[in-house]
């Protein structure tokens, strides 16, 4: 017999299947709110982390001359890793390098590479990090448009393409095809791929940079299913907005933190989640954007980067004129 509601007869098999559709909401909220107070607050202090280092004596660190890559090579040789930091400016690598060795007493290796490249760069690295014992990879390196923009619109867009690609997704691939092999002969290791909350949804006028991102959080988590029970931890890390010279933010803020504070954060997660928005503000952010409808999501990021663009546009008009 149907039951009466003030909404009119009321379905027991639907009524079965709201109840167990709302229980299962219920549920990964309360997960996922378990699991950020594990990672946020009580990782540090009780030490559940993963120690960085019983998994090898290198870290090696794409795109380690400037922020948030800069600062996982910091805070990973703070914690007695040696450090091989790849980039393209020779200098910066240089002078990053001393800043290290100086600081923390640990030995640095420095490759000069620009990963805008094809194969050949990757020949190299190979020769470069052969006999290291590579405990943790940081894929880092990437790209974003310049400023958010129509995909036929994108300035110098053939060579734009290929860089954006090759930067953001080849390096990732290369890079664990590299270092993977000597990780599993040691039967451990570490691989933490920084992908973006913009790959977290389709997102239109920095569409490529968003897919490239999805790409990055796709390979993890599959290479995470692969690997996990060999030993290896992959996880991808999907930032909000740090302030970077990439995000042309200076100043820092409680949604938008400094490198230093979004790395000391993420890799208090490492070991604990195998996908991750970093820091507490940025989960929240991630939650929002996980429960929130996709048309709504769309809409409020399409409003959002024809803003910036529009103020982007109007700023290079000025230029022209000036
Ligand atoms: N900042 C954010 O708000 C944000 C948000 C989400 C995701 N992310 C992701 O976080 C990662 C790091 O971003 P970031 O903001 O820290 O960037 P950043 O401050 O601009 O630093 C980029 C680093 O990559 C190196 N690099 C750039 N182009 C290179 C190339 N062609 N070949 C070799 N190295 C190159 C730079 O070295 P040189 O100076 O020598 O070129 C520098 O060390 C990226 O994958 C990005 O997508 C950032």
């Amino acid at each position: 017999m149907p039951e009466f509601t003030p909404f009119g007869a009321l379905n027991p098999a639907l009524a079965t299947l709201g109840a167990v559709v709302a229980f299962y909401a219920v549920f990964r909220l309360v997960t996922s709110l378990l699991n950020g107070l594990k990672a946020f607050f009580l990782a540090g202090p009780l030490g559940l982390s993963a120690n960085v280092k019983n998994y090898g004596d290198w870290a090696a660190v794409t795109g380690a001359t400037d922020g948030i890559g800069k600062a996982y090579a910091e805070q990973l040789a703070a914690k007695g890793l040696n450090i091989i930091l790849l980039s393209r400016s020779e200098d910066k690598l240089n002078n990053v390098a001393a800043e290290i060795e100086s600081k923390y007493s640990v030995k640095t290796k420095t490759i000069a590479v620009d990963f805008t490249g094809g194969e050949e760069i990757y020949t190299k690295i190979a020769k470069e990090v052969a006999g290291l014992s590579i405990g943790v990879l940081v894929n880092n390196v990437g790209i974003s448009y310049r400023f958010p923009e129509y995909f036929h619109e994108i300035p110098d867009r053939q060579k734009m393409l290929m860089n954006m690609l090759n930067l953001n997704c080849m390096s990732v691939t290369q890079m664990t095809s590299i270092v993977l092999p000597g990780m599993l002969d040691r039967k451990k290791g570490i691989v933490v791929n920084v992908s973006s909350a913009s790959g977290m949804q389709p997102s239109p006028l920095l569409t490529v940079y968003s897919a490239t991102k999805a790409y990055v959080d796709y390979l993890t988590r599959a290479l995470q299913t692969e690997y996990a029970s060999k030993g290896i931890i992959f996880q991808s890390v999907l930032p909000f907005f740090v302030s970077t010279k990439m995000s042309k933010i200076r100043r820092s803020s409680i949604t938008i933190p400094t490198p230093t504070a979004f790395v000391r954060s993420a890799l208090a997660t490492l070991g604990i989640e195998d996908r991750t928005n970093g820091c507490l503000s940025h989960s929240i952010q991630g939650w929002v954007v996980d429960v929130a409808p996709a048309w709504l999501v769309n809409k409020v990021t399409v409003s959002m980067h024809l803003g910036i663009r529009k103020s982007a546009l109007r700023r290079l008009e000025q230029k022209k004129v000036n």
